[in-house]
């Protein structure tokens, strides 16, 4: 794709610039042969890796840089200047590096970095034997990831009731369900990577008892698993409507790839379809199933939807570019039953449909660990260190809830890049590292070609400041509670979306 097209971008930098050409705290991109390249200069120090990302292949050189490292304008990954290395999710692989010198008023990029072969730490005294991962999603997967990258020599196994190895799941709802994306998109590594990296992956296997006294865990078939530290990131699950026809095989909820599998061939077979919820999953799903030609109704007790987490504002244009792209609302209401034909609801109407996608919220799957006795507080209550109240088990994503240093609550999201930069956070905890997860939240939804940009949170707030033109799709949102920025959305303004994180993460760290 866009990779091709631009082999030879900018300059030549390998022939080198005039370094007056490249400003303290500037970027620009050239290329180096046929590789694009990010060249970034901070004082005296100039540095040069691959200009893509490697989550989305998104420009870094519209990103932000951070000290020694920049993050991508789209979904805020975070890359090492220094050695290309990817430092925060959602990125998962590093980025090419280059050495650079100053010679003679020019930059010059000099060969790529090959990076070093991973040695293997010697295991510090008291670090874990045997780690265990409940759970195959965006958290379990990161931490995995990291406990190797962190030559970790342990043994790590990753239970998963789930039938695929970790996706990516956010696709789920879009590129891939609107058919613009191949089905090797989907899986985060290739299926050979868990045996390479020494992970035993158990799928389909479900976790069904955690015993904290002799530290095992129970699976589906009865057999124990002995863990010295135990990570629960179990996710959620998505909730289904108590009305007759719920459990009709044209009823979909999306959470798995198999549920994604099973609505796309549901999509090829119907002309109609409901969408009943106008929550972020739902609505992307109306769009994905309009890409593919059919009709969608959504059904949604809300005045607008998304008001509750965007405001009327965003709202609104939300419904404005469903509605341009032809999706019907049936706002204010709410179905009453389903059957093969139709979707009755409250107010009286009827709506054709061949195919039904409830996307009415999630709940985080807690069983687990209200069994176990953990402490819950509508989540697993952990410390900054993600530890849950049982020392040695750890919780992450979407079932953890965390004190946010920038709100100064204990809150808990259920957004892709905070599981998996707390999947990372907890594997460094369970080698005995003691990070804070510090991270402000960040969150992204595309609908159609507008995606929306959130950093922060906001459960409730008294002012919403606009900059910019809603419908016109170019603005920022900033969400205040006595005059203090607690959220910030935007569109199509990624670099202050970039600027209101780093912001909010200096604030935090004073705090
Ligand atoms: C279709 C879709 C689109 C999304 N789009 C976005 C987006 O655009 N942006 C965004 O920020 N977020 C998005 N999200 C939300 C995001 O995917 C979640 O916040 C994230 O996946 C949470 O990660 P997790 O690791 O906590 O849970 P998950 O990724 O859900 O993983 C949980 C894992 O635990 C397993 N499991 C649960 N219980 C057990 C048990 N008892 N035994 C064994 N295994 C168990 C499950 O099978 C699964 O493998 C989307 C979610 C969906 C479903
Ligand atoms: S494209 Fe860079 S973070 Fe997604």
């Amino acid at each position: 794709m866009a990779e091709d097209q631009a082999k030879t971008t900018g300059p030549d930098l390998a022939k080198g610039i005039a370094s007056a050409d490249l400003a303290d705290g500037g970027m620009l991109v050239g290329h180096v042969g046929e590789d694009k390249v990010l060249l970034a200069r901070q004082g005296s120090e100039v540095f040069a890796v691959g200009a893509e990302c490697s989550h989305y292949h998104g420009p870094l050189a519209e990103g932000l840089m951070v000290g020694d490292t920049v993050r991508c304008p789209w979904h805020h990954a975070c890359f090492s200047l220094r050695t290309g290395e990817a430092v925060r999710a959602p990125a998962l692989g590093p980025v090419a590096c280059w050495s650079t010198e100053i010679r003679e008023g020019k930059i010059v990029v000099l060969d790529k970095v090959v990076p070093r072969p991973s040695t293997p730490a010697a295991a510090a005294s008291g670090s874990p034997q045997r780690v265990v991962i409940v759970g195959g999603g965006a958290a379990g997967f990161a931490a995995a990831e990291m406990l190797r990258r962190m030559h970790y020599q342990g043994s790590i196994v990753m239970v998963s009731d789930d039938d695929a190895p970790p996706v990516d799941r956010p696709n789920l709802s879009k590129d891939y369900l609107a058919g613009s994306a191949t089905e090797d998109w989907i899986p985060l590594r290739a299926a050979d990577y868990y045996a390479e990296q020494g992970i035993d992956l158990r799928l389909k296997t479900g976790v069904t008892g955690i015993d904290t006294r002799f530290r095992e865990i129970e699976l589906g078939d009865g057999s124990k698993l002995a863990y010295d530290r135990l990570l629960l990131a179990t996710g959620s699950e998505p909730v289904r409507l108590p009305i007759p026809g719920m459990d009709l095989s044209h009823v979909h909820t999306l959470r798995s790839l198999a549920d994604c599998r099973a609505i796309i061939a549901r999509a090829a077979t119907v002309r109609c379809a409901v969408v009943m919820g106008a929550s972020f999953i739902g609505l992307e799903v109306a769009a994905s199933l309009r890409a593919r030609g059919i009709e969608v109704h959504v059904v949604a007790p809300d005045k607008r939807p998304m008001e509750r987490v965007l405001g009327p504002e965003l709202g609104e244009l939300v419904r404005q570019l469903h509605e341009e792209h032809g999706v019907v609302f049936h706002l204010e209401d709410t179905a009453s039953a389903i059957d093969m034909r139709q979707v009755t609801l409250n107010g009286g109407s009827t709506i054709a449909a061949g195919l039904v996608v409830v996307g009415v919220g999630v709940r985080p799957r807690l069983k687990l660990a209200e069994k176990a006795g953990l402490a819950i507080d509508r989540g697993v209550t952990v410390d900054a260190y993600l530890e849950s109240s049982a020392p040695g088990i750890f919780a992450a994503g979407d079932i953890a809830r965390w004190p946010d240093p920038y709100s100064g609550a204990a809150i808990r999201v259920e957004h892709w890049v905070v599981a998996q930069r707390q999947g990372r956070t907890a594997a460094l905890n369970m080698l005995g590292h003691r990070e804070k997860f510090d991270a402000v939240p960040f969150f992204w939804s595309q609908h159609y070609d507008v995606p929306i940009n959130y950093v922060g949170h906001a459960e409730s707030w008294d002012e919403i400041a606009i900059d910019g033109d809603v419908a016109g799709r170019d603005c920022t949102l900033r969400y205040k509670r006595q005059g203090r920025v607690l959220a910030v959305a935007s569109i199509y303004r990624d670099g202050e979306s970039l600027m209101a994180e780093a912001a909010m993460e200096r604030e935090a760290a004073q705090t």
